[in-house]
């Protein structure tokens, strides 16, 4: 059987993770809102017409924050639609996914969600129809005590105390062509740093993530970051990413894959970041906020004859199989690899739009990217340690070598826990995983936790929920400070190892 031989070091630490890496993203899109969350007279609602079971899947979750209300729709969208009394809301042609939005959900509705969900709201502000004027007259509405225009209207409209929120957009994927108001990185660099500069002028509490590339594909990936920070670098905090892979191939091997890419695009981001930063001789590091994440693709086809100008159609439905739920494992792998530079993630979306929660009008359910999300959001909290592997690779024409195994440890120092989460991406043997643990005595595997499945392919659907699901095992243990284990072909892996003698 092959090996992969991985080392960590208790003093070899990448960094502390930022919880927010496990954020999630809401878009007025399809039935994300509308069905997703929100089904005023459907026998799981609540008082407010917020589906209950969804919130429970949400709950479990424990989605550290969820970006809102886009997307793409944001920078086509008058966020005072969504606000006031709801007779008075207009409907409206919402020209970025060409249907109807009726805005009986906006920013008051989704914040009370987000609080029955146990998570925070991450803004957007429109910055492709609109302006400086309306960022601030929306900041100045959501986090303004009292005293002023905007404050008072929000206590007219029954909210006494601010919203708060800490995390804003500057826009959505403004290099991208299809974007409603697309506009040169030099304009939108420009655009950002004025109306960041006001918005940190009216509450200075306040973080700002910066538009960059939509993809690491966009032709003009790596000159936009560098354009968009010399306008902007000292007024913002966090620059975008997006990603979103795909099989259209059907080809699993290269495929999983993808994560490879996703690798090389951070590191390259943080180049980009990290070149501005020299060149105006600055003592600031902007990280990275990848506030769009996933695979995608699934639906492509069916949503091609979908009607148009409708309210919440079936839009990115995507249906994930099990090599999906591999792909979102390694994703997350990588995501906490690079802990030390991004600090804010959003696996894009979260209900029913390419979504890890699916509704219908007889309940929710999980699908298959719902586990690795949800264990490594659970396990992965403290430090994320260097974890060094030397393993089998192979070869793909579109990402060029892989490896077979993806591992990270990290170090939860208030559980006194060593948590390793691992991809065997081999689709036909299995891999011996031999980790050394140094500076680590007395540890034991306490728990490990395995999603395999006979069939690549393999779904979760509303009448079989439980086609692939987590599965316990035994078998690995810790000799002479290594753990020995044997990783199944096309594996998600999770071990949790504690001081010999604790319980769970
Ligand atoms: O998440 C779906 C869409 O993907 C978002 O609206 C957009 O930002 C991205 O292109």
């Amino acid at each position: 059987m092959k090996t992969a031989k991985v080392i960590v070091d208790r003093d070899f630490q990448v960094s502390r993770i930022d919880k927010r890496i496990y954020g999630s993203f809401i878009e007025h899109l399809g039935r994300a809102v509308y069905e997703g969350i929100y089904q005023p007279g459907s026998k799981f609602a609540d008082e407010e017409g917020f589906r209950k079971d969804t919130l429970e899947l949400v709950r479990e979750l424990n989605v550290p924050i969820v970006r809102y209300p886009g997307g793409n729709f944001v920078s086509g969208y008058r966020w005072e639609d969504g606000v006031g009394p709801k007779e008075n809301r207009p409907a409206r042609l919402e020209p970025a996914w060409s249907v109807v939005e009726t805005n009986e959900v906006g920013l008051g509705e989704f914040s009370n969600w987000a609080d029955k969900a146990g998570t925070q709201v991450m803004m957007a502000v429109n910055l492709g129809t609109r302006g400086i004027q309306e960022a601030a007259d929306l900041l100045e509405y959501c986090n303004l005590d009292k005293g002023t225009r905007m404050s008072e209207l929000r206590k007219q409209h029954g909210r006494e105390k601010p919203y708060g929120f800490k995390l804003w957009c500057l826009g959505n994927e403004m290099d991208g062509p299809w974007q409603i108001g697309h506009k040169t990185a030099r304009e939108y660099g420009r655009l950002a740093d004025e109306t960041a500069k006001l918005m940190k002028t009216i509450d200075p509490s306040i973080e700002l993530v910066v538009c960059g590339s939509s993809g690491s594909g966009m032709p003009t990936f790596g000159q936009w970051e560098a354009t968009v920070l010399d306008e902007c670098y000292d007024s913002v905090d966090y620059v975008s990413m997006h990603t979103y892979y795909a099989d259209h191939e059907h080809d699993t091997r290269t495929f999983l894959a993808s994560s490879e890419d996703m690798d090389r695009f951070i590191t390259d981001v943080c180049a980009a970041c990290d070149y501005v930063k020299a060149k105006k001789h600055s003592n600031k590091t902007i990280n990275i906020s990848f506030d769009e994440w996933n695979v995608w693709y699934h639906s492509a086809q069916q949503d091609r004859k979908l009607p148009k100008w409708v309210r919440a159609p079936h839009q990115l439905e995507d249906v994930y199989d099990f090599q999906d739920a591999l792909l979102v494992g390694s994703m997350l792998i990588t995501l906490l690899r690079h802990a030390d530079r991004v600090k804010v993630a959003c696996l894009a979306q979260l209900v029913n739009v390419i979504a890890p929660i699916m509704t219908s009008d007889t309940g929710a359910w999980r699908q298959t990217i719902y586990y690795p999300y949800l264990l490594t959001g659970k396990y992965g909290q403290g430090i994320v340690l260097q974890t060094l592997v030397d393993g089998p690779t192979y070869e793909t024409e579109k990402f060029g070598t892989a490896r077979c195994v993806d591992c990270v440890a990290v170090y939860n120092d208030e559980a006194d826990e060593i948590v390793v989460f691992a991809v065997n991406k081999d689709i036909d043997e299995p891999i011996a995983l031999n980790l050394e643990l140094r500076q680590f005595d007395g540890y034991e595997v306490g728990e490990q936790v395995v999603m395999v499945c006979d069939d690549l392919y393999a779904v979760n659907t509303e009448e079989d929920p439980g086609r692939v699901v987590p599965q316990c095992r035994t078998g690995s243990a810790v000799h002479n400070g290594h753990l020995e284990a044997v990783l199944e072909k096309a594996s998600w892996n999770l071990f949790r190892l504690r001081r010999a003698g604790m319980d769970n």
